[in-house]
């Protein structure tokens, strides 16, 4: 009888805010991962939180040196993001890093050429592109629901996350703000959905040069803002479909959907790109008889129009963070290409960076990056495992 493979052993760098959400999903995926260790620059939260978490506290070098971990996950900041990814290629591991990949296109470029060099992997967050929602978006619109895709849009607007985050300052510091932060959910969703992109042009501004903190660990504090807060921006993809892109931390109220995509034959409504879930949405030209036109206008009697329609999700939405380190564990078993890939994410820092060229020259950018669309997970996947 065969044995069974053995687990991919894991470590986290950076324990914040958003590591237990990482644990969670080292957990769900236990057929293949296996979370060993935490390491942090702050040693006594990674101890409270290897406690917590049943896990062993190492020092970052210690971690690094550790011949049974293959991927470390990199949760610290943004800033540092290209310094860790860096030393953790450097250790001869795959690297796993939150989004960004970098704060800039150079930074970016050079995980990607040591990744290369060393012979290990670079995966990145966003990896929400892989839950349910998105996933059956992708079926939708690969199984021709609305035809050619011709257009999309996609709105992030809130007015920041200094009234919630304990430790808000990096949002906007440089490798923050919105389109840092947020943009990576819906530029990563928008390529895995129609294909890269070829050319931008934005439009930012800092519509408040500070902000005042009311989380409790910061409260009344005063944060100077180093980066546009209100970027709005269009793509041009490859495909030759068209994107409107607004991310805001400057908007208090607003009615905008998520993703939209619209097709020759009908529109899609995708769901929130920072979650795994639905609803999922279409409209298709096909269920709207009054489009019949008889003697110069809409013939009266014919109108049967369906509407909207709610489609049921053909992939897990339990799924969460974390997908996307199970799909490169999953993918260096097999040797297959991985999903949440390097390459997709500096395409996304390259649209990011040309978004802020653009503002700033007043012209278009034609990007340099290309990557290829990740493929769609396959259906009737058994829930916690993405064996092929
Ligand atoms: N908080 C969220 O809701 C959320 C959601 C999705 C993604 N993210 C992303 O996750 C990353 C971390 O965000 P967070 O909110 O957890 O931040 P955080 O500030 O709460 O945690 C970051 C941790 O990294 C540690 N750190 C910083 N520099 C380090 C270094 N050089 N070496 C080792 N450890 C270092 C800090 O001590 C801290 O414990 C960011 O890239 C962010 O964009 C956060």
């Amino acid at each position: 009888m065969a044995s069974k493979p053995e687990k991919v052993k894991v470590g986290i760098i950076g324990c914040g805010s958003i590591a237990p959400a990482y644990v969670r999903g080292c957990t769900f995926f236990s057929s293949i991962l296996e979370l060993a260790a935490c390491a942090d620059i702050d040693l006594a939260r990674a101890q409270d939180f290897a406690l917590e978490h049943d896990l062993k506290t190492y020092s970052v070098d210690d971690l690094l040196a550790d011949p049974d971990i293959q991927i470390v996950i990199n949760l610290t900041v943004p800033k540092v993001h290209a310094e860790v990814s860096l030393n953790i290629i450097a250790a001869g591991k795959h690297a796993y890093s939150e989004k960004p990949l970098g704060v800039t296109r150079e930074e970016g470029q050079q995980i990607l050429a040591a990744a290369e060099k060393a012979g290990v992997r670079v995966g990145c967050a966003p990896d929400t592109f892989l839950g349910g929602g998105i996933q059956t978006s992708r079926k939708v619109l690969d199984d021709g629901w609305i035809g050619e895709p011709v257009a999309a849009v996609a709105f992030f607007a809130e007015h920041g996350p200094e009234a919630w985050h304990q430790n808000p300052h990096f949002f906007y510091q440089f490798g923050g703000g919105p389109l840092f932060d947020l943009g990576p959910y819906y530029l990563t969703a928008l390529v895995s959905l129609l294909g890269p992109v070829k050319r931008v042009m934005c439009s930012a501004r800092i519509s408040f040069p500070e902000r005042i903190a009311t989380s409790e660990t910061w409260f009344g504090e005063r944060i100077p803002v180093e980066v546009p807060t209100h970027v709005s921006g269009t793509l041009e993809f490859v495909s030759g479909a068209v994107a409107t892109v607004i991310t805001s931390f400057d908007i208090w109220a607003d009615t905008l959907p998520r993703i939209e995509l619209y097709g020759a034959d009908g529109s899609l409504s995708v769901p929130d790109p920072n979650a795994f879930r639905g609803p999922v949405r279409v409209w298709q030209v096909k269920n709207q008889e009054f489009q019949r036109r008889e003697g110069g206008g809409w013939h009266e009697g014919s109108w049967h129009q369906v509407g909207w329609q709610d489609v049921p999700l053909t992939h897990d939405p339990q799924v969460s963070r974390g997908i996307g380190v199970a799909d490169l564990a999953y993918a260096l078993r097999s040797g297959r290409p991985h999903r949440a890939s390097g390459a997709l994410a500096f395409h996304v820092l390259d649209i990011m960076q040309s978004f802020y060229e653009s503002s700033e020259r007043g012209q278009a950018i034609a990007l340099t990056s290309q990557c290829d669309q990740p493929a769609p997970l396959p259906l009737g996947l058994l829930q916690g495992t993405l064996d092929e």
